[in-house]
């Protein structure tokens, strides 16, 4: 329910609403952007951020959160491990049961690998299953991978690793087939032709979608697939840190039990991190739409055993979160809400930007609007901007929403308020890592021989920003490549004797930097948590 000064306002986005229909606000200039983005966005605040002391990114900055994960201890200083007891051996250890390890796993599976899983909470646990709007691929005619490239470039303000996004772009129709036969239930017209949509900074319709469940949809198939296939999942089991060879190569990694905190040693010839994000740092203490396990676990193991990170520093706030009510507040309103035609409003009823920018433009025009303009919304939490739902029913006509973002309407109607008939009130909530750690093109990380990562917890693949739907598709490009080219990999692997050598030699740098912390990583779960058992 609204409050009465929220009553007030709505009376005003109801005022402008029918003289908006069909009129599109005008785009940002280029220029325009580059200033906002400097005054407005979260990634400018110098605040934010600290200079990370030790390791192979040493001197680059880093949220702070992250920064103060990389600069603790090893959960396994002066603890009993004894890697001679090898509890599991594998040719290939996927850690992270999301969309990615789960592609990698069933693909290494596919080709003829031993792999197993390991997940610190269950299988589909993860972001993957909590995304909403849509998978981006170039399969119309009217459409290219190129034109795909161009578009996720662009909005990524040209930092994108130029083989990584070629690689997404151009498997991008073969991801959307894999899926589609693996059983996902793609929205199809009548004839069968997969119905596609516009997202933010997209030039052609080619977001693939399953309602507004487009990621609980493929984390179902995904986590079936697995299940049938029978490939081993260890769940409710930590991965804590990277175990290494005589050789440099990475061997494993040590396991913890996340109920009696019992050590396991998994060895292992190939090992893919899949860990996803970083939502649960909550930087800069933003709300965020991401998973409880989204701590970073991957960024930090893989850090630690000397793996580069990239574009560490650039973090995605997702434009429309929740702002009220408060219950679910920092929840995801998808992107698709403003693709089918819902504008931003500001509490004097004004459309004050086009609802399509890309998102780190429109995260940043939102905070502007509340913070400098002073025409947000007053919430108990802060601020909140309207997002114009009722627009949706009278532009593609009354039963949309339920038909095409049910998942929407019955999170708001929990708390009686109905989209079709009143807007919803949003601001920028914590959504997406879009640095992480550094890989080549077909997975592997530069630094490590054999340890390759694959989805969210890459970096460079996005550049600075990343589109709408560009992250369900590499979750699924990259994770089938890194589980493709582990088992391929394994296959000429010979491991020497094992240790965590690089552990100790980590805190040792940590203290000549003049961090001797008493803190530990990775952090597994968030702080708000019981964490791990003693
Ligand atoms: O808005 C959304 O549905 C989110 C999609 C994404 O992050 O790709």
């Amino acid at each position: 329910m609204f409050t009465a000064e929220m009553l007030e306002s709505i009376k005003k986005v109801e005022a402008t609403r029918a003289a908006r229909i069909g009129v599109e606000p005008r785009r940002m200039t280029a220029e325009e952007k580059d200033e906002l983005l400097r005054k407005f966005h979260p990634d400018y605040r110098a605040e934010g951020f600290q200079e990370i002391k030790v390791g192979p990114n040493k001197g680059e900055k880093a949220p702070y959160e992250l920064g103060t994960l990389l600069h603790s201890n090893s959960r396994l200083l002066g603890a009993p491990i004894n890697l001679e007891k090898v509890d599991y051996d594998v040719d290939v250890l996927v850690i992270g049961g999301g969309g990615a390890g789960s592609s990698a796993a069933i693909e290494a599976h596919e080709a003829g690998a031993n792999v197993m899983l390991v997940t610190k909470l269950r299988i589909g646990d993860a972001n993957t299953m909590m995304a909403e709007g849509g998978i981006q691929a170039a399969d119309k005619e009217n459409d290219s991978p190129q034109q795909h490239y161009l578009d996720a470039f662009g909005g990524g303000h040209f930092a994108a690793r130029p083989e990584l996004l070629r690689r997404l772009v151009m498997e991008a129709p073969d991801a959307i087939r894999w899926l589609n036969d693996l059983g996902v239930m793609f929205d199809k017209d009548p004839d069968g032709r997969m119905v596609t949509t516009h997202g933010g900074g997209t030039s052609r319709k080619r977001m693939h979608a399953c309602k507004d469940y487009s990621g609980a949809e493929i984390m179902r198939v995904l986590r079936d697939e697995v299940w049938n296939r029978q490939i081993p999942v260890v769940d409710f089991t930590a991965a804590v840190e990277l175990i290494m060879d005589d050789q440099g190569q990475v061997a494993g990694a040590v396991l913890q039990n996340m109920e009696t905190g019992v050590y396991l040693v998994a060895r292992a010839k190939t090992v893919i991190i899949a860990t996803g994000g970083a939502g649960r740092l909550h930087y800069q203490d933003f709300p965020t739409s991401n998973h409880y396990g989204a701590t970073a676990d991957g960024l930090v193991m893989g850090y630690r055993a000397g793996a580069p990170l990239l574009y560490q520093d650039t973090i995605q706030y997702h434009p429309t979160g929740v702002a009220y009510p408060a219950q679910i507040f920092g929840a995801l309103v998808t992107e698709k809400v403003r693709s089918l035609g819902a504008m931003l409003i500001n509490a004097e009823g004004e459309a004050f930007m086009h609802p399509l920018e890309t998102r780190d433009v429109s995260a940043a025009s939102i905070i502007r609007e509340c913070r400098e303009r002073g025409k947000g919304v007053p919430t108990p939490t802060g601020f909140g901007i309207w997002l114009d739902t009722p627009m949706i029913e009278m532009i593609h006509g009354e039963g949309t929403i339920e038909k095409r973002i049910p998942a929407m309407l019955r999170m708001y109607l929990n708390y009686d308020i109905d989209m079709r008939k009143q807007p919803i009130l949003i601001y920028p909530t914590l959504h997406y890592q879009n640095g992480g750690l550094e890989i080549g093109g077909e997975g592997f990380t530069k630094a490590i021989p054999n340890l390759l990562v694959a989805g969210e917890a890459v970096g460079g693949i996005h550049g600075r920003n990343r589109l709408m739907g560009n992250s369900l598709l590499d979750i699924i490009v990259f994770g089938r490549n890194a589980g493709k080219a582990a088992a391929g990999k394994c296959k000429e692997v010979t491991l020497g004797r094992m240790n965590l050598d690089h552990s100790q030699t980590y805190a040792e740098e940590l203290k000549a930097a003049g961090l001797d912390t008493q803190e530990v990583s990775p952090l597994l779960l968030p702080k708000y948590t019981f964490g791990m058992p003693k």
